[in-house]
């Protein structure tokens, strides 16, 4: 996969914190988990994104009401790109683990010809910065997105990790995702919205020790 770190400039904005639906269940201490969540950016201001938890704690869907980009005659410059971060607070068993983190977006998609849509995610982890994984989907618009299409976006990212401490430790994933328009027509409209993201942790293999008291 390539990597297009440059383009993601971060935005220094306080993540908002979500109240999570759900999650009442305990995780099993042997599997990664999620704790909690948040979310920042300008595709995201507070009070417009929710989130649920599956109750084995290994799925969230986030729901955005002003993920919402826009181009054409009435714009300005800054409708044209948005970003939301998401941050999963997770905690790990001890031992190596591997994942795949499956995340899946929704939204809909009208763009004129001469209009393009590009929406990237970049998934890292705080403690492992620099190694970063960006997905990228685009749509030329015209033919069948003139009309308006909804559209889903679907990312697989391997991971793996050690934890040393038998206890286990936590951890932040990181999933910043951002919609950007470009267009070679001034006249030509479009407009893209995310209207939610599931990410989901699929757990392949886990040496665990015993359990921690
Ligand atoms: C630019 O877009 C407008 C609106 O869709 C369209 O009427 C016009 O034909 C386009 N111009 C070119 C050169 O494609």
């Amino acid at each position: 996969m390539r990597s297009f770190v440059a383009l993601l400039t971060p935005v220094l904005a306080a993540a908002t914190p979500i109240g999570i639906i759900g999650g009442s269940d305990t995780p099993k201490p042997d599997e990664i988990s999620i704790v909690s969540a948040s979310a920042s950016g300008n595709g995201c201001p507070q009070g417009t994104v929710t989130s649920d938890l599956s109750p084995d704690r290994k799925v969230i869907t986030f729901g955005f009401d002003a993920f919402q980009v826009y181009t054409g005659p009435g714009t300005k410059q800054s409708d044209k790109s948005k970003n939301c971060q998401l941050h999963l607070n997770l905690k790990y068993p001890g031992g190596f683990q591997f994942a795949i983190v499956e995340s899946t977006y929704h939204g809909y998609a009208q763009l004129e010809a001469g209009v393009t849509g590009t929406f990237y995610s970049t998934y890292y982890f705080s403690q492992d910065a620099a190694a970063t994984t960006t997905t990228r989907t685009s749509i030329d618009g015209g033919g069948i997105w003139a009309d308006g299409q909804v559209y889903t976006k679907q990312d697989q990212v391997p991971t793996a990790s050690v934890i040393w401490s038998p206890c286990g430790a936590t951890g932040i994933l990181n999933v910043n995702n951002r919609i950007a328009l470009t267009s070679s027509n001034s006249s030509a409209s479009g407009q893209i919205s995310d209207d939610d993201a599931t990410v989901a942790f699929t757990q392949q293999v886990h040496v665990s020790w015993q359990a921690c008291k």
